[in-house]
């Protein structure tokens, strides 16, 4: 009886869970609480509103009594309208009735994904530093996660080389998360093709986390499911959260071939049932009416991406020109500080909310993430308070 008090509840948890860590994010956003005149450049979501009529049409969703669970697979007009816009934008084509999944975020469907796929010992490589939910959704399947680094060398894109030095025979699968979450970094073209001629050799499945398609900055977009012969092997996942500023609705996808969607769908029918109603209905007038705001936000956060890039190299913090999603991954060596340290001095000493790189994997370490979806009033603001940080500590 007594043992069993000292070892308290936690002697119920399953390994896997009480293996991986709490988000290294989350901290430094306890951290703040109560501060006052903190910028945040932490979290990594848009500071805009979502759009007006996409608001509105989940209103009159929710007046028109749409209260009720959809189909498990998502509404049909909503799979209708994605696939046209996925064949409009990418040329992949994916059949609404049996390809197409709408998910509670690209959280849901990443982990659908992994679980549906993955078994004990199986290994998938997982690019490094790469978001933060990545490993986690690899360990709860019971699986292994194999990192291969990148580093600024190649502009934090893997390399198809470096991606086959890790295969081995349990090597099951490949996530690609581009563009990337923390670095901003996308993967040109030609490396994409000679990934998916690796992908093809080793018989790999190819998670493609596209969550910041639309948000790229002098480069085209490239859905991986595209490329020759890799439809058949690749599962794509997106969502609505970062390119129509709806992280609160809870609405992504996972579109695969029809037998493994439905492996997926087994899975989300069982745990999820179907993603929010009202949010499906926003999602479907996004597709059908968003552009223009994506435009808008779109110019904005490259704006914003400018100042903080020069900004930040004008510092003294050198930092590679990020060309997706919406965060600078400066380089914070000349400090003398490990990304920890900066993060947590810069918040105390400057109120400026950064997050370490080295939360996202061992190969963001000397770096910090900051997400410029912020005012660009925000940002100078920030910008001030790090160039003085930085003149401190390297005077
Ligand atoms: C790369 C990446 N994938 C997935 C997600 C989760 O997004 P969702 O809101 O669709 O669950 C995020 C959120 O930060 C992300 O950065």
């Amino acid at each position: 009886m007594a043992a069993t008090r000292e070892l308290g509840i936690s002697r119920f948890l399953n390994d896997r869970v009480a293996k991986i860590p709490a988000s290294g994010i989350r901290r430094f956003f306890d951290m703040i609480s109560g501060m006052e005149g903190v910028i945040s450049l932490g979290v990594g979501e848009p500071d805009f509103a979502t759009p007006e009529p996409l608001r509105e049409a989940a209103i009159a969703s929710i007046h028109a009594g749409r209260t009720a669970y959809t189909s498990n697979y998502g509404l049909f007009e909503l799979r209708e309208s994605l696939a046209e816009h996925l064949a409009r934008l990418y040329d992949v084509r994916y059949d609404p009735r049996s390809e197409i999944l709408i998910t509670v975020g690209v959280s849901e469907a990443l982990d659908i994904t992994c679980r549906a796929v993955l078994g004990p010992g199986d290994e998938m490589i997982v690019p490094d530093p790469s978001y933060v939910a990545y490993v986690p959704a690899v360990v709860l399947a019971d699986a292994v996660p194999v990192l291969v680094p990148t580093s600024v060398e190649t502009q934090f894109a893997p390399t198809a080389a470096e991606i086959e030095r890790h295969i081995t025979p349990r090597t099951k699968a490949l996530l690609l998360g581009y563009p990337n979450n923390p670095t901003g970094a996308v993967v040109p073209r030609e490396e994409l093709e000679r990934i998916a001629v690796v992908a093809q050799r080793h018989d790999l499945l190819v998670i493609a986390d596209e969550i910041y398609d639309r948000l790229t900055y002098g480069v085209e977009h490239t859905s991986f499911a595209s490329l020759p012969g890799m439809r058949e092997r690749t599962v794509l996942l997106g969502g609505f959260s970062k390119d129509y500023a709806m992280t609160g609705w809870r609405v992504g996808y996972a579109c695969a071939p029809a037998e493994l969607l439905e492996a997926m769908m087994k899975v989300h029918q069982y745990v999820i049932m179907c993603a929010p109603t009202a949010g499906q209905a926003a999602a479907l007038e996004a597709l059908h009416g968003g552009e223009p705001y994506v435009q808008a936000m779109h110019a904005e956060y490259d704006r914003r991406r400018r100042t903080i890039v020069d900004g930040l190299n004008a510092i003294g913090l050198p930092t590679f020109e990020p060309r997706g999603a919406f965060y600078a991954f400066p380089d914070i060596r000349p400090t003398g500080l490990s990304s920890e340290e900066f993060v947590e001095a810069l918040l105390k000493e400057e109120k400026v909310v950064t997050v370490p790189g080295d939360a996202f994997g061992p190969s963001g370490a000397g770096y910090v993430r900051l997400c410029y979806a912020n005012s660009m009033e925000n940002i100078e603001a920030a910008l001030e308070r790090i160039g003085r940080f930085v003149r401190r500590r390297t005077a």
